[in-house]
């Protein structure tokens, strides 16, 4: 999506005599609201997808089936919705028109009698059910599937021209086909066709595929183009807009978090995979909750962190292990995370349809506030999300990741309520109700998940801290002049490779990005010796758009975080309403004490908080929006 960089003239004026930084213009308020808000993903999609049950042994029988369970066991009541095929669908694409043809042997409702193949019988079907309906393709020239040779039966056949089945080339005309003539409401777009078709590929050896420069190296940000693959998302978006002039569609990006993507996505889609596959194994699961769980400020109704599809049925999630399956389901609710069942539904227990269908667990995920739940407590034994939700209530989730019983204090702080008030608790999977004052213990048996919704008195009465509401902040420009792999992601065996190289490496870029109640890096916030124990920490040359309706103020302590190293550089904090300046602090070097930041905003709709860097800096320079707030 364009974005456009229109200061007004006040706030041009205003910084005309301000030093240049080395993203100046990237810099400057834009008074508007710039991720994505095209699609329909006000809260997190939900529904089940062929893939992690089924693979490429995906059939119409199958997915009407799994369809049928989620109507009549209650859980599209619940809010399941979307029934999403996976790769295995297509036979070929026609060599004279173009047009993509179905595997009829497995999708025989898609024989029309005509030459032409059609999905409608399957969408009419599944919308008459209630439920919507989503299919699958790649960014490429070529499927997962036929990139990395897995599923073999139901790949591709024809020529090598019939087997390019991807949207490379065919953007237009297979959005028009499968939106405005198959009625699909919903698609995933992989990016495996843009990432292994490389000359090394052997089937590319072999001339069964066509070599396409890979734009993706996934261990390599220097050596990916990004620009390049942005712009083929981004065509595949506007061709979404032109084939639902209703808007109803669901777009959701699968590259893995490779391409830096997490800074981008919420500017081209509804939901983006932050990593590689999920696996019915807990340390994969670890893997890919890490890649979402420190990246809260990159959520927001409309676009969601993806850290794949539920696993909850199979394996270390199985009906012998519903500790685990409901850890896995709690996390994912918190989180934000799509809800898609990935499971033969056919086999479902009552208990594990009970897990999927915990209402009160769904309804943290599908909260209309958006807010992904930020880390209160974070370490590689235990960890502490809380959640605010609409109601100014909170959820908390307290996790044990290892396989020992761990005794756990959850105290006031961790809810941002007041030491003295009750706090009244309600277990989200017993049902139980219980309350404490200042602090509380618990003993979380191995992979226990515990979940509460938590009523107390506020710590900040009347107002919010930014950290309690990621989903009103879209970071839009977040200050990293070098893209990183994120070390803090549990490093787990990838099943499909086994140990057959000396181990898994940090991949996905994000590393340095803004921070709810942390610095960039994951220090404690603190500026001059002062510990901020809620705030926003963002680096420098960052730009963060805050929806402030409903707030007449914000307020913050202001500095340059003392996990920075001393290059003697300064930094400018800014904040703007409406695209006008409203207030700055001085130029601020490091060990300078925090300064308080107040402005009136007037109630703005959109609060923009700049911080410039004087162009001197050699090294990343942390900053502390501390006890960031907007008030009444
Ligand atoms: C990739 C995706 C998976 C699934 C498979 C299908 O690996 O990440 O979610 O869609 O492709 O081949």
């Amino acid at each position: 999506m364009i974005r456009l960089h229109l200061p007004t003239i006040a706030a041009a004026c205003a910084l005309a005599a301000l030093p240049l930084s080395a993203a100046a213009d990237e810099l400057d308020p834009t008074g508007a609201w710039s991720a994505y808000s095209g699609g329909q993903a006000p809260l997190p999609p939900m529904g089940w997808n062929s893939w992690n049950a089924f693979y490429h042994d995906v059939d119409e029988e199958k997915v009407i089936a799994s369809a049928q369970v989620i109507v009549d066991s209650g859980l599209a009541d619940a809010g399941y919705r979307y029934i999403n095929i996976d790769d295995g669908w297509w036979l070929k694409r026609d060599a004279d028109t173009g047009r993509m043809v179905i595997r009829t042997a497995t999708f025989p409702s898609a024989a029309t009698g005509s030459d032409r193949t059609s999905f409608r019988p399957l969408t009419d079907r599944l919308h008459a059910m209630g439920l919507k309906a989503g299919i699958y393709s790649d960014i490429g020239r070529n499927s997962c599937g036929q990139t990395f040779g897995h599923g073999n039966a139901n790949n591709p056949a024809g020529t090598l021209a019939e087997r390019e089945v991807g949207l490379y080339d065919h953007i237009e005309q297979d959005i028009a086909l499968y939106f405005g003539e198959w009625g699909f409401d919903y698609i995933k777009v992989d990016g495996c066709g843009i990432r292994g078709m490389g000359a090394d590929n052997p089937n590319v050896q072999k001339g069964i595929y066509r070599e396409m420069a890979p734009l993706i190296d996934f261990d390599s940000i220097a050596k990916t183009d990004v620009p390049a693959v942005k712009d083929l998302f981004a065509q595949v978006g506007q061709a979404l807009v032109r084939h639902n002039p209703d808007g109803d569609f669901l777009y959701s990006l699968c590259i893995w978090g490779s391409a830096n993507v997490r800074s981008w996505a919420k500017e081209y889609g509804n939901i983006s995979r932050t990593s590689e596959d999920i696996a019915p194994y807990w340390g994969r699961m670890l893997h890919n909750l890490d890649s979402a769980s420190r990246r809260a400020l990159y959520a927001q109704p409309g676009n969601w962190n993806d850290p794949d599809m539920l696993f909850v049925g199979t394996g270390d999630f199985d009906s012998d292990h519903p500790a685990e399956a409901r850890s896995h389901f709690s996390l994912w609710a918190m989180l934000n995370a799509p809800l898609i069942i990935g499971y033969d539904l056919r086999k479902a227990t009552p208990e594990q349809l009970a897990i999927l269908g915990n209402r009160d667990l769904i309804a943290l995920n599908q909260d209309p506030a958006g807010n992904q739940a930020v880390l209160a407590y974070d370490t590689e034994d235990v960890q502490f999300f809380v959640k605010t939700l609409a109601d100014g209530t909170k959820a908390v989730a307290l996790f044990n990741r290892t396989a020992t019983p761990i005794p756990v204090t959850l105290t006031a702080d961790h809810l941002k309520y007041a030491a003295d008030g009750e706090i009244a608790l309600t277990d989200l999977w017993s049902g139980e109700a219980s309350s404490f004052t200042g602090e509380q213990e618990f003993t979380l048996a191995p992979h226990e998940t515990r979940v509460f919704r938590a009523a107390g008195t506020r710590a900040l009465p009347g107002g919010m801290y930014l950290s309690e509401m990621p989903g009103r902040i879209n970071v839009a420009e977040e200050g990293i002049d070098f893209p990183e792999p994120d070390p803090m992601i549990h490093r787990a065996i990838v099943p499909w490779q086994n140990t057959r190289s000396n181990g898994e490496r940090p991949r996905y870029t994000g590393w340095g990005g803004a921070r709810a109640d942390s610095t960039p890096y994951g220090q404690m916030l603190r500026i001059a010796d002062r510990e901020f124990l809620t705030g926003i920490g963002v680096l420098a040359n960052s730009r963060l758009e805050v929806r402030g309706d409903g707030f007449r103020r914000f307020s913050a302590m202001v500095g340059r975080d003392d996990s920075g190293s001393d290059d003697g550089s300064r930094v400018r904090f800014e904040v703007y309403g409406d695209g006008k300046l409203l207030g700055a602090s001085e130029w601020m070097g490091l060990a300078e004490p925090a300064k308080p930041l107040s402005v009136d905003t007037g109630g703005a709709a959109i609060v923009e908080l700049v911080v410039r860097g004087d162009g001197k800096a050699t090294r990343p320079v942390p900053v502390t929006w501390g006890d960031a707030a907007l008030l009444p």
